[in-house]
């Protein structure tokens, strides 16, 4: 078996990634690569190259120098930083897909790319949005995501690239901080609920989106990149989702384990904005059917597991004392 790199593994998804896939297939046989150092000790637990995906060279030089065979790629800027930075965003999000596929052609890798619920538009099916339907975003995030789900499509009907992804949805997880998306709230609220018993949203309290908590979206990427290629109709991505959730929601389930929480509300125009731009409940029976994908954690299993692990790591701190 040849190895495997992760890029931007540094980040919210790659932070526990890395040590998933390190598990199962051992600790050498996975690269974690980044432009920063890893914040979690976990992901350099094993070989870690710096790996700037705007440069062929360095993607090309860890895949021949550990031999590998499947990039599993993180690298990206999310949703709210693509907005204020649309240039940048590019030439890494699409720039760096474009590199890390055309070193996967020459050296015969896999691909796995996650796309977003981002990849859909205003025009999109607000509810049980399909899996094939109208993709016309209006951010650039959204933009780079379809095409990229294209341009993976691309490589696997020309190429023969066995490229896979998921649609994934806003991620909620306690290990790395998320890293600038517009569904961040459904993470830093456990974290001020915690410290403070309270939080203050900047989406609006009736903001419904599909949300799903990282154990299980580290399950789908590895079992879609495991599944039975036979099976695939569709290989590049998957709508997936676990639950659909609002701020208010969320806060009420909080409030179970928490009775002093309390929530308010100041609206941040732009990350609204993206977040009406968005489905409300994505359909996800593609998946189900080719790869059985099935999400383990609901809104309230999330909750519970999400508050034992940040009460055990995190000090209560009073309100007006700094972070
Ligand atoms: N977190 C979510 O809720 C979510 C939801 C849907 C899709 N996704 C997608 O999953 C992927 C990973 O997301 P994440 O939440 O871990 O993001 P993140 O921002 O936490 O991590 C991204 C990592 O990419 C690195 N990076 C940036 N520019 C780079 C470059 N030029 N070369 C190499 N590395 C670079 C950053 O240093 C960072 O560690 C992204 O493509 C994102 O769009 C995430």
């Amino acid at each position: 078996m040849r190895r495997i790199l992760v890029t931007g593994a540094a980040g919210q998804v790659g932070s526990e990634l890395v040590p998933a896939l390190r598990e199962r297939y051992g600790s050498d046989m996975v690269v974690g690569s980044d432009i920063r150092v890893p914040p979690v000790e976990a992901v350099s637990e094993g070989p870690f190259e710096h790996v700037d995906c705007t440069h062929i060279r360095e993607i090309d030089h860890a895949v021949r120098r550990y031999e590998i065979g499947a990039i599993y790629h993180l690298a990206g800027l999310l949703s709210a930083t693509a907005e204020e930075k649309p240039r940048i965003a590019w030439d890494i999000n699409m720039g760096g897909l474009y590199r890390v596929l055309e070193v996967a052609r020459q050296h015969g890798c896999s691909v796995f790319f996650p796309s977003s619920i981002g990849a859909f538009g205003p025009t999109t099916p607000r509810r049980q949005t399909p899996q094939e339907t109208i993709q016309r975003p209006t951010t650039i995030y959204g933009i780079m995501k379809v095409s990229g789900e294209m341009l993976c499509d691309y490589y696997q009907q020309r190429f023969g690239i066995d490229t896979r992804g998921l649609r994934l949805p806003g991620l909620i997880s306690h290990v790395a901080p998320p890293g600038g998306g517009t569904t961040d709230y459904a993470v830093e609220i456990f974290h001020q609920a915690v410290r403070y018993d309270h939080y203050t949203s900047f989406l609006r309290a009736d903001t419904r989106l599909d949300m799903m908590y990282m154990p299980d979206a580290i399950r789908a990427v590895i079992s879609l990149m495991e599944a039975d290629p036979s099976r695939l109709v569709h290989r590049n991505a998957f709508n997936v989702t676990a639950m659909n959730i609002t701020p208010a929601e969320l806060a009420e389930e909080i409030r179970i384990h928490r009775p002093r929480f309390e929530i308010d509300y100041e609206v941040d125009p732009l990350r609204q904005a993206i977040a009406d731009s968005w489905p409300e409940e994505i359909d996800d029976a593609a998946a189900r059917e080719e790869w059985d994908w099935n999400p383990d954690y609901d809104l309230a299993t999330m909750t519970i597991d999400m508050l034992e692990h940040l009460t055990a790591r995190l000090r209560p701190r009073r309100r007006a004392s700094t972070d």
